[in-house]
């Protein structure tokens, strides 16, 4: 059997990945031996766990809990504050008409007390703001919008990590987002989180989704990113890692296996990305993938339905792929 990627990687970083209640299920033994931090892929969302004012459900969420704990791993918490997967009761008042802050703040409040609350004993850190960050190249463009930002104004984000460490001042509090490596967005995000501190908000930590590919983004703009997020003293941590074969804008969905180049093409990829977080291991403490191999990713059903996307360390039958061996051999 291979080496595990846990014991590679021990002294420079978690290996972590993201799962569900069915990959705990069918990707049991791959995780149990290479990985040793976990997220919830959607269990822990809002709308996951608070889908009525008065109704949680935490079912699918315990579960989830109940592994890291049984394996000892470590366990992220994903997401509080987002502007996806959220119900849209929490934006409305009892009338129907749109939630007041205070009213919008309190719930958050109580949401946040509850969840953070209930998983104290095993998760040690959560995504408090998701992708508030906005995607647009006009210069003048700071947040995203949202209802969050349209309801309690721009400081819905301090809030949401003030609630969080008075829920639990023991868990490390992170900023997550994605095209983090986008020179445009990389100044924006550490705009906010530089004023955030600024502010004395708590705040500990920087997630880089890293949704990347063969081709994009390129290595100096993950290393750029990478010093400027480390420029703010805050520990950093990939949080969503895959590399797709496919661009962005490729739509293609005929191919049923990678094509030939692919699979090498991607070791190489691989090499040079875990290079890199080798590298700034000082800096960084976890590398999550966002699934643990290429039989199940939400690539499956994003940004194209339908089509495999092959972006892990171990294909679909859980085995080492070209990409694992070079991976394994930079610590
Ligand atoms: C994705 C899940 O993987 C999918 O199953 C779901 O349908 C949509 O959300 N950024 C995030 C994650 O922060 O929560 C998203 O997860 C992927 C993009």
């Amino acid at each position: 059997e291979e080496e595990s990627l846990k014991a590679l990687y021990k002294d420079a970083f978690h290996i972590g990945a993201a799962v569900n209640p069915l990959t705990i299920d069918s990707q049991r033994s791959l995780l149990a031996y290479h990985f040793n931090s976990l997220t919830a892929e959607n269990e822990m969302k809002f709308s996951s766990l608070h889908p009525e004012e008065n109704l949680y459900t935490f079912e699918n969420a315990d579960v989830i809990a109940a592994f890291a704990r049984e394996q000892g791993m470590a366990l992220r918490g994903h997401t509080l504050v987002w502007h996806n997967q959220t119900p849209d009761w929490l934006f409305e008042n009892e009338t129907g008409g749109k939630a007041e802050r205070d009213l919008l703040l309190e719930r958050l409040r109580s949401h946040i007390q509850t969840v953070v609350g209930r998983y104290k004993d095993v998760i040690y850190c959560w995504d408090v703001v998701n992708e508030v960050i906005s995607d647009e190249n006009d210069e003048s463009a700071f947040l995203r919008p949202s209802k969050w930002l349209d309801i309690v104004g721009e400081d819905f984000i301090a809030k949401a990590f003030e609630f969080a460490h008075e829920a639990d001042p023991q868990a490390l509090l992170f900023y997550n987002d994605y095209n983090e490596s986008n020179p445009h967005k990389r100044e924006r995000i550490y705009r906010l989180v530089r004023s955030l501190l600024d502010q004395g908000v708590p705040i500990h930590g920087v997630g880089l989704q890293a949704h990347w590919n063969l081709y994009d983004p390129t290595l100096d703009d993950m290393r750029a990113a990478i010093e400027r997020y480390a420029k703010l003293g805050l520990q950093l941590q990939l949080t969503e890692l895959d590399v797709s074969v496919f661009r962005f804008d490729d739509r293609r969905t005929e191919l049923t296996r990678p094509e030939k180049g692919m699979l090498e093409l991607q070791a190489e990829r691989y090499e040079s990305i875990f290079r890199l977080l080798y590298e700034y291991r000082e800096h960084i403490s976890a590398v999550t993938f966002w699934g643990a191999a290429d039989d199940y990713t939400w690539l499956d059903h994003f940004p194209v339905r339908g089509r495999k996307n092959w972006p892990f360390l171990f294909d679909e039958s859980h085995a080492p792929k070209p990409a694992y061996e070079r991976v394994a051999q930079i610590p």
